[in-house]
């Protein structure tokens, strides 16, 4: 052999954490949710990428939610996270489910209305409300939990101005390590949280009801809801010294979803998401909640819970085409979908496994039982990465994952992506897809498609630079 052609060989060490067992087991097909009769016809009327969501998976998932957080003797509120996904299809179907509006901004708290969210259904938080906006909450009857001093003072001053008393709570914080949510509320620690609750009992104009805590999202340890509802019930005491009566206990959203977090940001071994998840999150709560009703009227606590992404998460998926692959020096492929960080943000903290969908009409299309045989490319399996359509290398879906074809033209399908990848999706470069609504009436279209007119339409250009208007061009 010639020197020339010799070849080392390219041995690098593997990190067993950019695998993980699932994605080596991943090689099954057949994905797309059941309700789909057919994808590619989709996907031939509304392009690709496409967003998918099954209005039985958002219905069981909200019952199912509500139930692990029902027992005699407590007055369970959901108030679905607006944030985390607000299509107004989906605002509308867990209205219809009984869920209240747990808004962040005036955005938010319009849509709500618009869906005919009565205020006396929507939970106002966030850190940013103005003057105008605490208005229209209190002269609708919203409640509104107080996140710092100067809102509390404002919002006294504009309840004054209405003539109308405004339903407040308190939202608190606590420490609870490194990456304590202590941007948003009273801290519990310095005793600020019972001043602000001093402040509330001089003020007239205020109507206390509330105590409430968001302490992080995907929260995996259960026991930080123990913690949250002992310092609330704590706080709720206090409260009845000094003459406020707490009738809601809100403990916030932060539930997990069984999407899997990179190993970076989980507990040492990967966390386990399974029936009895949420369940474990109950019992947490209701074993303080229901030691502490005699602070309640008629000893009936009300607990409101805000959840996000335990609802909406599984409910969605992402459509995909493989659109170009190239083998990776390193070795394994390369593959371009068009479907990137752009609508895929969540890919930042989970580990997606997309899989190859195959199925039309429930007919199998390719290969034998649904699984595709070799493409004829020189893949056999094993570990591909995904990139995105997006010129920036950081446009990363997963750095290695097993696909049971690479095959430019291939349909491919992201599951649990119901959560935070709409609300946080990006216009950058390229304009983001449509989504359907797979319900009792087949699919139905629930957001168009965006054009390139679409991202433009707020633009103007002066008149002086317009090559239409001045002829120069
Ligand atoms: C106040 C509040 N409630 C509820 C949620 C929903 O959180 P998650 O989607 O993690 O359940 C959030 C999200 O950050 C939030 O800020």
């Amino acid at each position: 052999m010639k020197k020339d052609n010799y070849e080392a060989p390219n041995i690098e060490l593997i990190q067993i954490s950019t695998i993980g067992k699932h994605s080596i087991l991943n090689m099954n097909t057949s994905s797309v949710f059941e309700e789909v009769e057919d994808i590619e016809k989709l996907i031939e009327a509304h392009g690709s990428p496409l967003y998918l969501l099954s209005e039985k998976k958002l219905r069981e998932k909200y019952r199912e939610f509500k139930r692990n957080f029902t027992q005699d003797g407590i007055k369970t509120i959901i108030g679905y996270s607006y944030k985390t996904n607000y299509l107004p299809a989906v605002c509308s179907i867990l209205k219809e489910e009984g869920a209240y509006a747990e808004v962040v901004s005036d955005m938010e708290y319009k849509l709500a209305r618009s869906l005919d969210v009565p205020g006396a259904e929507i939970i106002f938080n966030g850190c940013y409300k103005t003057k105008s906006e605490l208005s229209k909450a209190v002269s609708e009857g919203a409640l509104i939990n107080i996140d710092n001093f100067d809102e509390l003072d404002l919002l006294d001053e504009v309840a004054k101005n209405l003539g109308k008393k405004a339903r407040v709570g308190i939202r608190v914080n606590f420490i609870m390590g490194s990456s304590s949510w202590t941007k948003f509320g009273f801290n519990y620690e310095t005793k600020e949280a019972e001043r602000a609750l001093k402040e509330i009992s001089k003020k007239k104009n205020l109507k206390f009801e509330a105590i409430h805590n968001h302490s992080g999202t995907f929260n995996v340890d259960p026991k930080i809801y123990s913690k949250s509802t002992r310092i609330i019930i704590e706080l709720a005491e206090f409260a009845k010294k000094i003459g406020l009566n707490t009738k809601i206990i809100d403990i916030g959203g932060g539930f997990p979803s069984s999407n899997k977090l990179k190993p970076e940001y989980d507990i040492p071994g990967g966390s386990k998401y399974n029936e009895e998840t949420l369940k474990s999150f109950a019992d947490e709560v209701m074993y303080y909640l229901k030691k502490a009703k005699h602070l309640f009227n008629n000893g009936t606590p009300i607990l409101v819970l805000e959840p996000g992404r335990a609802i909406v998460d599984e409910c969605m998926q992402l459509i995909s085409k493989i659109v170009s692959k190239k083998k990776d020096p390193k070795g394994g492929y390369n593959i371009v979908v068009d479907a990137g960080v752009n609508v895929l943000p969540t890919a930042y903290w989970y580990n997606f496994e997309p899989k190859i969908a195959n199925k039309t009409n429930g007919i199998k299309k390719n290969g034998i039982n649904g699984v595709r045989k070799t493409n004829g490319n020189g893949y056999n399996g094993g570990p591909v990465k995904i990139y995105g359509p997006l010129c920036m290398q950081i446009d990363s879906i997963n750095e290695s994952v097993n696909l049971s074809s690479t095959n430019v033209g291939d349909t491919i399908v992201f599951s649990n992506v119901g959560a935070y990848n709409l609300t946080q999706s990006m216009q950058f470069i390229q304009t983001r897809p449509a989504v359907i609504l797979l319900g009792p009436h087949g699919s139905e279209i629930i957001r168009k498609k965006e054009s390139w007119r679409d991202i433009f339409s707020l633009d103007t250009i002066p008149k002086r630079l317009s090559s239409k208007s001045n002829g120069k061009h």
